[in-house]
């Protein structure tokens, strides 16, 4: 009877290591027999606690990887890169045999993915994506790009320089005024957005449609370290005396929390609350919504977290049993040592006009949250 468990047992681990060859997947070496890694514990390296979004990644991630039976073990590295570095280490140490990590500056964990990588603990990038390693097995975010293109139409639409269904508006100004904000230089995401965005308004811009008053219009000049909201706050107070009594029609911004240091710096800078620029963002962050709510900030980008968690589990859970992970996407995501095989998600425009439908309704946030 013992033999025969024990026989079987082999068989089983054989099949698993065939399919694990066959996929080229990591999922612990010979370790990715079915149910060896069941109750392993995970490690979840997120950046930081200061954005809500990143508290509900966390948070959807711990509890849908503890659904399965895993441990998990989940850090916030409060945006200090050697923090993060530390905390991936103590995860390594702690036995983990999975790293879910959302990355603070995505060139910086190099040699702690070695280690990791020395260990055959599979590497899932968390919805950015970590650059120059070659030891980055799977990534998982938003259709990056396509927020950029969401941004930028948003605020096109916002100005009326678009009507609603995306056409030429006929009753459009002939110029518009609109100063440019960019993500954290060290985030592979914000030049997706960026890239997005500017592809978007540029036919505009080259028709002298959208005029940028301050002619910041390079990435770098944009960017905002960190996606700090009091460097927003200051780059914009910096345009409004750059741009003098220029009135501005519409500010990108690529984030909610910057968009908030930027309607500080308009409010304190002259605009009525009730005569802001057309302003955007990204993520729905509650504070935000009420804002556009309120009819201060203009949109929004809804990612719903809850997918990206479940992705992002599906994916652990597809390598620590030895078969390769659903993607959708092989070509786009190149961190400089390999294309990362990756799983992209779509993103929705919000504004005051569909909230209800589109937060409320599918439950990611209550009436109340949004009182
Ligand atoms: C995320 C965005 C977020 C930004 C700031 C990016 O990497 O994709 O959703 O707004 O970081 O936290």
């Amino acid at each position: 009877m013992k033999a025969k468990k024990i026989l079987l047992g082999l068989a089983a681990g054989a099949v698993a290591l065939t399919l694990a060859a066959c996929s080229g997947g990591r999922g612990g070496g010979d370790e990715a027999a079915e149910g060896e890694n069941k109750g392993a514990l995970v490690g979840i390296a997120m950046p930081t606690q200061q954005s809500e979004r990143w508290i509900a990644d966390g948070e959807n991630v711990k509890k849908s990887l503890e659904k399965l039976g895993y441990k998990t073990d989940l850090q916030y590295a409060n945006d200090d890169i050697p923090t993060q570095v530390s905390q991936i280490e103590n995860m390594i140490s702690k036995g983990a045999k999975a790293l879910v990590i959302a990355s603070i500056d995505g060139t910086t964990l190099t040699d702690v993915l070695e280690t990791a990588k020395a260990q055959d603990i599979p590497v899932i990038a968390y919805d950015r994506l970590i650059n120059g390693s070659p030891n980055v097995d799977y990534y998982t975010t938003f259709d990056n790009y396509q927020v950029g293109v969401q941004q930028a139409t948003s605020l096109l639409t916002g100005m009326g320089v678009l009507t609603e269904d995306g056409k030429d508006n006929p009753d459009a100004k002939k110029e518009y005024n609109v100063e440019l904000f960019a993500g954290s230089p060290d985030d592979n995401n914000a030049k997706f957005f960026w890239d997005g965005a500017i592809d978007t308004l540029q036919p505009y811009m080259d028709k002298g449609v959208i005029k940028v008053p301050s002619k910041q219009t390079e990435f770098e000049q944009a960017a905002i370290l960190r996606w700090l909201p009091e460097t927003a706050q200051k780059r914009m107070e910096n345009l409004l005396q750059l741009d003098g009594d220029t009135k501005l029609d519409g500010v990108l911004s690529p984030y909610d929390g910057l968009s908030i240091g930027i309607i500080s710096a308009l409010t304190s800078g002259g605009y009525e609350k009730n005569a802001l620029p057309t302003i955007t963002g990204q993520d729905a962050e509650v504070g935000s919504v009420k804002s556009i709510i309120a009819g201060e900030q203009y949109s929004s980008i809804y990612k719903d977290t809850r997918a990206l968690g479940d992705q992002a589990v599906k994916m652990v859970d597809a390598v620590l049993n030895g078969k390769e992970p659903e993607v959708n996407n092989t070509k786009d995501y190149d961190n400089g040592e390999k294309v990362v095989p990756s799983y992209l998600l779509d993103s929705v425009i919000v504004t005051k006009d569909n909230y209800q439908k589109i937060l409320v309704d599918s439950g990611y946030y209550s009436e109340d949250d949004l009182k």
